[in-house]
Formats: structure tokens, sequence, C-alpha cells
């Protein structure tokens, strides 16, 4: 199937690595021009670097923190200035943390909402006008199944990925005469170095028996029988941004093996 996107400028925010840097692989595949934005910069133009070479498709790597609005607007000028007007923008950026409710404190609930729901603020407040102007536009989310299902030890991270999931069908709902999509991919368990660092963590804090257990029992709440690799992910972005989605807005789409199906 053509997806219609060939030549077309993607902004990934979060793109220098795990679902951002495979969903840059999946659409350089298809010819699109990418910029990779990354608070991590280096990281971002190393990815950029290497994928330009395997992909022979224009891509630049830039540095942003996505909690700072100026920041955000500078990367915006840079990335269009590189790649040309953007018709497509992936919000893949966060972080997580890991702990009881109890166990947390305010300033780990703002950094949580400042990069989490704050930081697609930014970045759709700001790339959205010339989307609209130009009457077209795609825009993907990453949102998270823990924010459908609630889960213990995320809780701040489940909110504001509830956050994003509002937010995101609400502008869905202003803009939809205008050209302009807005999705958002809810993933379940997915092997990147986000979760990686966080089964570390666990692992040492529970034992080796014990983590196995749950290793086990985390398996068998995934009824296609593993957990997710960043392509999985990529592939269905890839469908949402094309000019194959127009009919599809505001919608939360769950990319999980099975794992909820709400
Ligand atoms: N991996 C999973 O199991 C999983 C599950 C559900 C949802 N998600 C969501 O998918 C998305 C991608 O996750 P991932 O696993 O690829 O994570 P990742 O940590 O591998 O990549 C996230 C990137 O965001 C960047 N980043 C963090 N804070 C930033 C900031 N302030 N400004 C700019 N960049 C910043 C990081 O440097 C990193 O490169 C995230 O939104 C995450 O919440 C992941």
């Amino acid at each position: 199937m053509d997806l219609g996107i060939r030549g077309q400028a993607c902004l990934i925010v979060g793109g220098a690595r795990g679902i951002g840097y495979a969903t840059a692989q999946a659409l350089a595949a298809e010819g699109v021009k990418l910029a990779l934005a990354d608070i991590d910069g280096a990281a971002a133009s190393n990815s950029a670097t290497r994928l330009a070479e395997a992909s022979g498709t224009q891509v630049v790597g830039l540095p942003v923190d996505i909690t700072n609005l100026d920041q955000v607007r500078n990367l915006v000028t840079q990335a269009e200035a590189a790649i040309g007007p953007l018709s497509i923008l992936i919000n893949s950026a966060a972080v997580l943390d890991d702990k009881l409710f109890v166990d947390s404190q305010p300033s780990d609930w703002k950094r949580m909402i400042d990069v989490c729901l704050f930081g697609p603020m930014n970045v759709i407040h700001t790339v959205l006008p010339g989307m609209m102007q130009r009457r077209y536009g795609r825009i993907v989310c990453l949102a998270s199944d823990s924010a459908r299902m609630g889960q213990a030890r995320l809780s701040y991270y489940a909110a504001a990925k509830g956050g994003v999931v509002a937010l995101t069908k609400s502008i869905a709902q202003e803009v939809g005469t205008t050209g302009v999509t807005l999705n958002i991919l809810s993933p379940g368990a997915t092997n990147t170095e986000l979760r990686q660092a966080r089964e570390v963590k666990m692992r040492a804090e529970m034992g080796e028996e014990k983590y196995a257990r749950r290793e086990k029992t985390v398996l068998r709440m995934y009824p296609v029988g593993r957990i997710g690799e960043p392509e999985d992910i990529a592939s269905a972005v890839t469908f949402l941004v094309s000019k194959r989605a127009s009919w599809i807005t505001g919608q939360v789409l769950s990319v999980n093996g099975g794992f909820a199906m709400p």
C-alpha cells in the first residue's frame, strides 16, 4: 500500500532512541524527511547521522527540552529550516518514575507533568498553527495503557498520560475540518531503554527468584505471549501518520499484544 507520505517532513520529539527512533526508521523507509529532537542532543545527532547513512533520507538531530516553550519554538524553526514545513509530528518523549504514590513527593509529580503533559502541549501548540494554515497535518502522541487501566507504582505517569489522551482528543475535535488529524498510540510494555531501566531496578530490589516469577506473571498477561518491540509500535504509528488515515482522528489505539482490550 502506498502510504502517500514520501517527501513529507516529520518532527519526532524523543526521537533519539526507543519507540521514537524505531518510528523514524519506519518513516525513513517510506521516504519521509526527519528531524529527531531530544533532550539528549548528542544522542539525537548520532541517531540522525546513523539513520541518514542507512536510509539515504534527509535526517537532522536537534536538542530540545520540551518543558521549555522557548526551546520548543526554536526547535520548530530549526527543523522547518532544515527539512521544510512539518506535515507530521510525533510526541514520543517521556520519563518514567517507579514509586508508590505515598512515597512520592510533589517535586516528582511536577517533573512528570512538566515532561509528559506540558511537553506535548508545548510542542503541539507550536506546530499546529502551521499545519492548520497548510490545511494538512498528522499528529500522534504516545500515551500508555497505564492511563487506560491504571498501574500501581506509575500513578502520576499514568495521570500525565491520561491528560495526553484527553488533550489530544479535544484538539482533534477543534481542528477536524482543517485537514489535521490527532491520534493517540497507547503501547503496552515495550522493550526499550525506558522499560529496561525500570526492570533492572526491580530485579535488584526483588532478587532473582521473585523477579523471575514476576516476569512469568507479566507474560501471562499478554495473550500474544511476548512484550512489544519498538518496531511493533512504529508500524502502527506509520499508518496513523499516513495519508491513508485521513478519517481516523481522536482515537486511542492500544498496541499491546492483547494486554488490555478496553
Ligand atoms: N517502553 C514502554 O514500555 C512504553 C509503554 C507505554 C508507553 N510508552 C511511551 O512511549 C513513548 C516512548 O517511550 P520509549 O520506551 O521509547 O522511551 P525512551 O526513554 O527510550 O525514549 C524517550 C526519549 O525521550 C527523551 N526525553 C525525555 N525527556 C525529554 C525532554 N524533557 N525533552 C526532550 N526529550 C526528552 C529521552 O531522552 C529519550 O530519548 C513515551 O511517551 C512512553 O511514555 C512506552
